[in-house]
């Protein structure tokens, strides 16, 4: 209701309010570590991995300064700070690693402690500012590509001890911040501070969250530090997110980011992760792979340099949480895997385009009966990922081929080519399609239309010619 009574206030207020919806266009599809098409990987930074358990005898264990600086760099890794700050083959946390949108290209701005180029001269009140109220340190409001909304939510002691890490255990680099290359009017940065009065959460207090049992400390990471929700949550109307906590349904049941559907995380038996075990979802956090499903796109990225470095404790933490999301469609029945259609290929007696298609590109990898090989090539028979009505992830994943992150757990990345040269959009809705209906899968055909779009979007090479 804020939004109405602002906007009737005055024209000026009007036009604020229509700048604030044009510039939050910015982040809209960017409010997120770019990965893939647009901008080469993340470089892992070069800072050594760490893990925080309690006991490990470390020359920190007894030094409180230094401890807060190991405890920072922990949390900036379950943060993954480093993926907007840090950009191709640049230096860790010096920022300028490009976020395209229709508007024009903004870059993250240098994070190290050099005291000119950087946020050397932050106070901690600055730094608090910054990352969980979205102000700069010269008053003006950040674009929200930075997830503030989500970093509201981290506790004040937890940003003490990132500050600690981030002035003393972080290399200070001298790397001047770039500019946006946004034209004016679009540019002023006014509107974006109604766009936060409108949409940011307060920040926390202290105690406003415990760690004493391990749903309200998975909540936490999650909402806060892991910031799931910038890519997993649908947006609204201004491109906010539908809801930053899970008292609305719409929290983590789905959304678009850079040309991937982040899926739905809720308990839904067909496209969330009703089936997932907690097991699961701690082995997919931290080797990026599963029985069920291998990360990809965006999410590829969030477990090599992120997830896969929480503790085990946190980690199990997160699944727990992520186990308590009610589904969105309670009524929906689970599926149940059907042999006919790997009996009708085995038997050759299929010759429908996107059978033969399959037959021909996919089932080496895949096989016949759509199960893959564990841990190696995903299953395709029952994936939530194959079931999710929103098909962007699987035209994007066939035109442009993925590849597994490689973790500590689990090293081998495994790669599926891209089949953009090679399948017509017609072949890739009919592949998509038979896969979608095959095997006990039950989603939506796919149409040459979509097919089209996604190709264009994610810069795929044009249909080949027959
Ligand atoms: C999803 C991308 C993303 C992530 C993750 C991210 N940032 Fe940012 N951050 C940005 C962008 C983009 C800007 C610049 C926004 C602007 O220019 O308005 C920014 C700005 C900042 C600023 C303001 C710098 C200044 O010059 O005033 C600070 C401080 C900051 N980030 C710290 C952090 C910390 C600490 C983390 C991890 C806890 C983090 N960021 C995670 C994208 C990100
Ligand atoms: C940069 C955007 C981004 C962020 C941030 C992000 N994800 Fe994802 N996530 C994705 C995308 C895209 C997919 C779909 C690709 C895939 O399945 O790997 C995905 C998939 C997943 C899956 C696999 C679901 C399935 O059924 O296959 C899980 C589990 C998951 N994310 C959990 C999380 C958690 C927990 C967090 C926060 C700690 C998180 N994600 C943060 C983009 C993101
Ligand atoms: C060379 C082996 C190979 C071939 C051929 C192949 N894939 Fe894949 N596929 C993979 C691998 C490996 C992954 C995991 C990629 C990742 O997680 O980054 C994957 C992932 C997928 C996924 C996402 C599943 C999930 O839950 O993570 C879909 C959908 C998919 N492939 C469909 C197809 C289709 C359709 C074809 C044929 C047009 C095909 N694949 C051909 C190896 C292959």
């Amino acid at each position: 209701m804020i939004r109405k009574t602002m906007m009737k206030r005055s024209v000026g207020a009007l036009t604020a309010g229509a700048l604030a919806l044009a510039v939050a266009a910015v982040w809209a599809q960017t409010a997120t570590a770019p990965s893939g098409a647009a901008v080469s990987p993340v470089p892992t930074p070069s800072v050594p991995a760490v893990t925080v358990e309690a006991g490990t005898q470390t020359p920190a264990a007894n030094d409180p300064q230094a401890r807060l600086v190991k405890q920072g760099e922990y949390l900036a890794r379950a943060a993954d700070c480093a993926a907007c700050h840090t950009a191709p083959k640049g230096k860790p946390f010096a920022g300028g690693l490009p976020i395209a949108s229709p508007i024009g290209t903004i870059y993250s701005t240098n994070i190290t402690p050099d005291k000119d180029t950087g946020i050397g001269s932050y106070s901690l009140e600055d730094f608090d500012k910054a990352v969980r109220h979205g102000i700069a340190k010269n008053g003006s409001t950040l674009y929200p590509a930075m997830p503030y909304t989500s970093y509201a939510k981290v506790r004040p002691a937890d940003v003490k001890a990132l500050y600690a890490y981030f002035m003393s255990g972080v290399q200070p680099v001298a790397q001047a911040n770039k500019a946006t290359d946004i034209p004016w009017p679009m540019s002023m940065r006014w509107p974006l501070s109604i766009w936060r009065k409108m949409f940011a959460p307060a920040v926390v207090a202290d105690a406003a969250s415990t760690d004493n049992d391990p749903i309200s400390r998975g909540r936490y990471l999650v909402e806060g530090l892991g910031h799931c929700s910038a890519c997993h949550t649908p947006r609204g109307i201004a491109l906010q997110e539908k809801a930053l906590t899970d008292d609305s349904t719409a929290f983590l049941s789905g959304g678009v980011v850079e040309n991937f559907l982040a899926k739905n995380l809720r308990g839904d038996v067909t496209d969330g992760l009703g089936n997932w075990s907690e097991g699961d979802i701690t082995a997919f956090l931290k080797g990026g792979r599963n029985d069920h499903s291998a990360a990809f796109g965006g999410m590829s990225d969030v477990v090599q340099h992120s997830t896969q470095h929480m503790n085990d404790d946190d980690l199990s933490a997160v699944a727990k949480y992520l186990k308590t999301l009610k589904p969105v469609d309670p009524n929906a029945k689970a599926l149940a895997y059907d042999e006919t259609v790997a009996k009708a290929l085995r038997a050759g007696s299929d010759k429908s385009n996107g059978a033969l298609t399959f037959i021909d590109n996919c089932a080496a990898c895949h096989r016949s009966t759509g199960k893959g090989y564990t841990q190696t090539f995903p299953t395709l028979a029952l994936s939530s990922t194959v079931n999710s009505a929103d098909p962007t992830s699987l035209v994007h994943i066939v035109l442009r081929g993925a590849e597994m992150p490689s973790t500590n757990t689990a090293p081998t990345h495994y790669a599926m080519p891209g089949f953009d040269d090679r399948l017509t959009d017609q072949d890739v809705a009919d592949v998509l399609t038979f896969v979608r209906s095959s095997w006990g899968n039950k989603a939506p055909a796919v149409t040459a239309a979509q097919v089209a779009k996604v190709r264009k979007d994610v810069g795929a090479a044009p249909q080949p010619q027959r």
